[in-house]
């Protein structure tokens, strides 16, 4: 009699759990119309970009016309600004066949007191880097094409002017935005008196992964990141890129998609309430630049209050809809008990997509499921209410093919106790927000190679999209949940994706010396 009652009540207990689980993510679970319509929506918005329309992409032309022919040779110096360190390059660019590319190059640390400095500061070290690494290289002396791979937003003049629009992905140096990036360096090779460079190309680390692909494959016409932040390039025809004259032949376009949806006119019903929490808690809440830095105590404390808020209020699953339609997020976002949520409630391509938010959405969510007792048996960890404790390392260690006991251990290594069911669920929220945002980017990608067969007027595409990016390199199951929403969403495209090999060095110099063979060519 009683053992029956114990069992049943432990049964219901345990499908309670499931079904609020189930409840909690089915926001993240996509259908196929829904990437439809975020493909949809993302070549609605290159268009505009391209003829420059309002657009929350912005399609910047990248004055790179011509991919490696396999007879560039030479020596060049390249420069890559926009991750975690700087670093400088020489790179040696043989026959194809023979030498090939050889690269010598040297991390340098970033201190945040030179990314979020001023702008003089930041170029001066930058300089400093160089000559400290010419030096080491027997290099001084010597003017070496340089190219310099500056992965944020900018607005190009040519192939070596670029004005920074807007810092992203936590960078903050003061008076860079609206200034030509090349001018800001030769400003400080000249402070730094008797050092010479010669500076020829800017460059996106998604024109160098493409570039360095295309090295290999001359079929490599499109540049994808993911890791830090997430964006794409691709070659487009001249005559549809309405900021550049002429109409004949190609350029590679900076899409900068990670800003898709920034106008809140796309990506809405995406939007959890677990979105919202990680977007408010950046530094630049309703804009994809996010990177909060600013930790700390205080803040710390702030965020909790906020959460628990929150968390009460949906702890009747009140927002848990689908979020498909307009009334379930209006829903939502009135249950985060917070109005400003309502008036940002735009959604952010990069921050549903890259390594910088995906941990912190997970966090969010391990929060709320604790919160209803499905998780740790209620038991508030202090280290879950830690920003940024979750690392895009430990989603792909978490997701990859391991037994039970083995997350635990993950687990344990972030301070929390969990048994061998909470593992299994925490597993599954990682797979639920790692897979949405695979789906997600599967649709930009969609969106892109369709615009390029179209404009061939191919009834099949045959192309080559060159990757890079942490999180697309070392998670277990993204990149082959990435290809297979594009096989679903452009049928007509045989996509391959090749991992690019330091696109940000070995590509970005194959812009200098693309440019250079095409200056020789053009005569003295
Ligand atoms: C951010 C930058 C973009 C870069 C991407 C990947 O989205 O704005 O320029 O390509 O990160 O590093």
């Amino acid at each position: 009699g009683r053992g029956v009652a114990v069992v049943t009540a432990v049964a219901s207990r345990l499908a309670l759990q499931r079904r609020q689980l189930e409840e909690t993510l089915a926001p993240f679970r996509l259908h196929s119309q829904q990437l439809k319509a975020v493909q949809a929506q993302m070549r609605e918005s290159m268009v505009r970009g391209l003829r420059g329309e309002s657009s929350s992409i912005r399609m910047l032309p990248t004055y790179v016309c011509a991919m490696p022919d396999g007879t560039e040779r030479g020596d060049f110096l390249a420069l890559d600004l926009g991750g975690t360190n700087f670093r400088v390059l020489w790179v040696k660019v043989g026959s194809r066949s023979e030498e090939g590319i050889k690269i010598i190059n040297r991390v340098f640390s970033l201190p945040e007191s030179v990314t979020q400095g001023t702008g003089q500061q930041l170029f001066d070290h930058i300089v400093d880097c160089i000559v400290d690494f010419q030096k080491e290289n027997n290099l001084s002396g010597q003017t070496l094409p340089l190219s310099f791979t500056f992965s944020f937003p900018c607005k190009q003049l040519g192939l070596d002017q670029g004005i920074l629009l807007n810092w992203t992905k936590g960078f903050k140096a003061s008076d860079c935005e609206g200034q030509d990036v090349v001018s800001l360096l030769r400003a400080a090779i000249r402070r730094r008196q008797g050092v010479e460079l010669n500076v020829v190309a800017i460059v996106n680390d998604t024109v160098g992964t493409m570039m360095s692909c295309g090295y290999e494959d001359p079929h490599c016409e499109v540049g994808l990141i993911v890791g830090t932040g997430t964006n794409a390039c691709y070659m487009e025809e001249l005559g549809n890129v309405c900021a550049v004259p002429g109409d004949r032949g190609r350029m590679c376009i900076n899409m900068e998609w990670g800003a898709f949806g920034d106008d809140g006119l796309a990506l809405q019903e995406f939007y959890t309430p677990f979105d919202l929490s990680v977007d408010q808690a950046s530094i630049n809440p309703g804009k994809q630049r996010c990177r909060a830095r600013e930790g700390g105590a205080r803040r710390a404390g702030r965020e909790d209050s906020d959460r628990r808020g929150w968390a009460r209020g949906t702890s009747g699953c009140g927002w848990v809809g689908r979020g498909a339609d307009g009334e379930g997020r209006a829903e939502a976002v009135a249950n985060l008990g917070c109005p400003s949520y309502s008036l940002s409630a735009r959604a952010r391509y990069e921050k549903l997509i890259s390594g910088m938010y995906l941990g912190e959405i997970v966090r969010q969510v391990l929060l709320h499921l604790t919160h209803l007792r499905v998780l740790f048996g209620g038991q508030e960890f202090p280290s879950l209410q830690t920003k940024d404790i979750i690392k895009t390392k430990f989603l792909s260690e978490i997701e990859s093919d391991l037994e039970r006991w083995q997350v635990r251990a993950i687990l344990e290594k972030l301070d929390l106790q969990a048994d061998c069911e909470d593992a299994l669920l925490v597993r599954e929220v990682c797979q639920a927000v790692s897979r949405r945002a695979a789906q997600l980017c599967g649709a930009g990608v969609a969106a892109v190679v369709e615009k390029i067969r179209e404009n061939r007027g191919l009834d099949r595409l045959s192309v080559t999209v060159g990757v890079d990016g942490t999180l697309y390199k070392l998670h277990p199951h993204f990149s082959e949940q990435v290809k297979d929403a594009v096989r679903e969403l452009a049928p007509q495209c045989c996509v391959r994706f090749l991992l690019s090999e330091d696109g940000s060095g070995k590509g970005a110099a194959l812009v200098s010396a693309v440019a250079c063979r095409l200056a020789g060519a053009a005569g003295p």
